[in-house]
């Protein structure tokens, strides 16, 4: 089978790792990929926003299966440009529709959607005049959540305490500080609780449900600072026990699914749902149409299936015979930035790394920015380097991934000590 497989981040190296491991003949592309996807496959020269590149890639290779890391391309209707060409439709794309897409592409069309289906998720009020958003930021209490309707690269979630500082920052959305992502501004009122995130493997009517992770945002330990895509995650998540996931089951991905379904939404791909626990209630946070990055590098690991033949199933209508058999230790994966991120940071430093200590702990090295230059690997994005290691307990897992991310080295290197940390001490 030959496969393309769009996307450079560390949760495209995880899927690429995942994919080399199927069983059968198989063929793999990676575009654009990393150093770390070149190990599993060919990188090729092309966006993933470049559809007719890709369209005659494909052709000219005989792509059999297009697999879709990032949600842009999704958002942007790879799925409905593949459907829609002759040339194409043939060859499933894994990803949803660009109407499906919408669930994260939009926050309005996703509040609207859980409106519609009786999910559980804040309060809100979809905002196009600073009066109204002004006067409707007055009823609730702070912090004060303000979010731009489209994507923003993940920065456009703003939370603040102060009414003056949230109008204002109100104000510059709408006149767009983010685009045309941010003509529209959700506000939501602010929920307090513990963060996770539930993906769900969906063809538009069943599904399944894979390893529930928690992904850590901020830059600081305990929390704090700017956010990040993601410094870290956990799984499994120890206090999202059976009853928890049986809520979740209930009022959320059932009625999800059956919404994508009655609304006749086409949809073959990821459900990523990111959930908060207030006070042991599951309320959905936002929805993304993609895998998370780093949550991949640990729910992958984790998943025992021969993921090939997963998503053969899944786009032959055969879903419903997939059995997701989980490996029952726990995963951890630290992600290694570069200097100054999340702020402007530094590129193309030398990355050094302890290959005894690496196989000591038995870790996967997942890449995310990094490069192959004059014969050496450098750093070349953000987020340079994710470690998973596994464990019996959470503790070994995560112990696992800091002694190797201590043995890699690279000017300006940081990695936060303390994720997973929180959850035992509950
Ligand atoms: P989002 O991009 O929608 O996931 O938002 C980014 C982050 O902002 C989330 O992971 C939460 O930590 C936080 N957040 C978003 N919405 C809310 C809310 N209604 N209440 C509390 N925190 C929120
Ligand atoms: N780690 C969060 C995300 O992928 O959106």
């Amino acid at each position: 089978m030959t496969i393309l497989l769009l996307g450079s981040g560390g949760r495209e190296h995880a899927l690429a790792w995942k994919i080399n491991k199927a069983r059968g003949n198989k063929k793999l592309f990676i575009a654009p990929g990393n150093a770390g996807t070149s190990e599993f496959g060919t990188n090729v020269s092309l966006q993933v926003n470049d559809f007719q590149g890709i369209k005659d890639f494909v052709l000219t290779n005989k792509v059999e299966m297009v697999i879709v890391g990032p949600e842009e391309p999704l958002v942007h209707g790879i799925w409905d440009f593949f459907k829609n060409d002759a040339a194409l439709t043939h060859i499933p794309v894994i990803g949803p529709s660009k109407h499906g897409a919408q669930l994260e592409g939009s926050k309005a069309f996703a509040k609207k959607f859980m409106a519609r289906h009786n999910i559980p998720t804040a309060k809100y009020r979809e905002i196009t005049a600073h009066t109204e958003g002004s006067d409707f930021l007055k009823t609730l209490a702070p912090p004060y959540v303000l979010k731009a309707d489209g994507l923003a690269a993940g920065k456009g979630v703003l939370i603040l305490n102060d009414f003056e500082e949230a109008s204002n920052e109100l104000k510059t959305m709408l006149d767009g500080k983010f685009g045309a992502a941010s003509q529209t501004v959700v506000i939501e009122e602010f929920l307090t609780g513990i963060e996770f995130s539930v993906f769900v493997l969906t063809d538009g009517k069943t599904y399944k449900i894979l390893p529930v992770a928690k992904d850590y945002k901020r830059i600081g330990e305990g929390d704090t600072g700017l956010n990040t895509g993601g410094m870290g995650a956990v799984s499994p998540v120890p206090f999202v026990d059976k009853k928890m996931m049986q809520k979740v089951k209930e009022r959320i991905i059932k009625p999800t699914i059956a919404g994508i379904a009655s609304e006749n939404i086409d949809y073959q791909g990821i459900v990523f749902i990111g959930l908060i626990s207030v006070g042991g209630d599951p309320f959905v946070i936002e929805y993304n149409c993609r895998l998370g990055d780093p949550e991949t590098e640990v729910i992958i690991p984790r998943l025992n299936n021969d993921i090939l033949d997963v998503l053969k199933r899944l786009v032959s209508g055969k879903l419903d015979t997939v059995r997701i058999q989980q490996n029952k230790n726990f995963a951890a994966t630290i992600v290694l930035t570069a200097g100054g991120y999340p702020e402007d940071y530094r590129k193309g430093d030398v990355i050094t790394m302890d290959n005894l200590a690496k196989s000591e702990n038995n870790s996967l090295i997942f890449h995310g920015g990094t490069e192959n230059t004059e014969g050496c690997l450098k750093t070349n994005g953000g987020r340079v380097l994710a470690i998973t290691s596994f464990g019996e307990t959470l503790e070994k897992a995560v112990d696992a991934s800091t002694k190797t991310a201590g043995n890699i080295h690279f000017e300006g290197r940081y990695f936060r000590r303390d994720i997973g940390l929180d959850l035992l001490k509950k």
